[in-house]
């Protein structure tokens, strides 16, 4: 059998069919077309294939692509932070097969066209994209949207990501909507009054700087609103990016109480507390929700590990230079993440025992996968192959020349990451191999 790609050398790990052992990959017609065992590839069937069409993966983890659920593209509208193709450039680099592109676009996603649009554009990235419909027109939270129309256009989820659907009534309806195509629903949970425009979480630490704060109690009573119309529906509830301990205790009940709530925690909000912006006045540390206090960072990570928080999701928001570089007031909310989510990960998580590398894996890839319905491509034979091959002990520094991103908002320029994606590969297409 001819193959258009061989993975040799690496430890295959994979939650789904719950294996993690020595093979090698035998891709062909974009698939896994074969796995060999352990020692089943001969030498001079390798020497065929050297060059590129052999990636060595010794001493790597091969796994199923990763899968964010939460990435903001910014076209159509705002083409100068970031593209389709930038975007998707910079999520190969991250590992990522699959994204979901949030709606807060100009125009928002909210109409088939838009959605055909972006879709469009895609085909040629270096990822699958996915598009979140608005849960309502123009996401200004008073409409509902063309919520059939999203769907026959292939929308994944809905969402009015950046804003909280403040209105209970339209969330009611969106969630009953949403449960007869079973999508689920993603809320950005912050009450919009009691956040209003505060700039960081509302602590010591604001108090300390004169800054106006985003009180935690603003997620909590949000999540807690919308877990109980999730179970007045039966609708899917996704909530996007908790951040608080509150947060993550009413997931954890909703869950408890049947209700169908699944849960997102990002990368920054697992890694860094309120308190650095004091120190170091880095616009790139303004985010909504807000970076938390230290006790919110453990319940977070308590979250992921007890399961109440079923994945990983980058919330990777581009934003200019121009846009950031001016006092931390003025600066638009976010930071981008594709490209440093696995180093967190492996850095935060895994390092510090709080997760296993199998745990880690199936929080960026078959857990998301199943929240929005997408096949989460197992390691099987016939599976399409949509891969990726990283290095669990490799240090490296984050480096601004490195992003792929249009946009280099990170606030983690400069920190040293275990942890290191050496190669994507999506539908057996090589999208990203480390520069060596
Ligand atoms: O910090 C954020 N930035 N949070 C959001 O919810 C939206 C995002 C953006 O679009 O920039």
């Amino acid at each position: 059998m001819e193959f258009d790609l061989l993975i040799i050398g690496g430890h295959l790990i994979d939650p789904g069919f719950g294996f993690s052992k020595r093979a090698d990959l035998g891709i062909a017609g974009g698939k896994i077309a074969r796995v060999f065992e352990e020692g089943q590839l001969n030498k001079e069937e390798i020497k065929k294939y050297l060059g590129d069409r052999v990636i060595d993966a010794a001493g790597a983890i091969v796994a199923t692509g990763f899968v964010d659920l939460h990435v903001h593209f910014r076209e159509p509208g705002r083409e100068d932070k970031e593209t389709i193709m930038t975007g998707s450039r910079a999520a190969a680099a991250g590992g990522f097969t699959s994204v979901c592109c949030m709606p807060n676009t100009q125009p928002a996603i909210d109409n088939q066209e838009t959605v055909k649009f972006v879709t469009s554009l895609a085909e040629k990235g270096d990822c699958r994209v996915y598009c979140i419909g608005a849960i309502t027109k123009n996401r200004a939270g008073q409409e509902l949207s063309e919520i059939g129309d999203l769907v026959k256009a292939g929308v994944v989820a809905i969402s009015d990501d950046g804003d909280y659907v403040q209105n209970p009534e339209v969330m009611r309806r969106a969630l009953e909507y949403a449960r007869m195509f079973d999508i689920p629903v993603i809320s950005h949970a912050e009450d919009v009054f009691l956040a209003a425009k505060g700039l960081m979480n509302e602590s010591f630490q604001s108090a300390k700087l004169g800054m106006t704060g985003r009180p935690a109690v603003a997620e909590e009573i949000a999540i807690i609103r919308d877990i109980k119309l999730a179970g007045l529906t039966g609708g899917r509830l996704h909530i996007a990016h908790v951040s608080t301990a509150g947060g993550v205790e009413a997931i954890r009940r909703g869950k408890a109480e049947g209700v169908k709530v699944t849960a997102e925690a990002t990368p920054h909000h697992f890694t860094l507390t309120d308190d650095l912006i004091g120190e170091r006045f880095d616009t790139n540390l303004r985010v909504n929700p807000p970076l938390r206090t230290e006790t919110d960072r453990q319940a977070v990570i308590a979250g992921l590990v007890d399961g109440t928080i079923d994945c990983i999701a980058t919330d990777h928001a581009p934003h200019t230079d121009e846009e950031k570089d001016v006092e931390f007031d003025q600066a638009p909310p976010g930071m981008i993440g594709l490209e440093t989510c696995l180093g967190l990960a492996v850095t935060e998580l895994v390092d510090k025992g709080y997760l296993t590398l199998l745990d880690v894996i199936r929080k960026l890839s078959a857990n998301p996968a199943a929240i929005v319905g997408l096949p989460s491509h197992g390691l099987g034979v016939g599976e399409s192959a949509d891969l990726v091959i990283f290095d669990p002990e490799a240090e490296w520094t984050v480096r601004r020349e490195d992003f792929y991103s249009k946009s280099k908002n990170s606030p983690f320029v400069g920190r040293q990451l275990k942890g290191k994606v050496l190669a994507t590969i999506m539908n057996g297409r090589v999208t990203h191999r480390t520069r060596t």
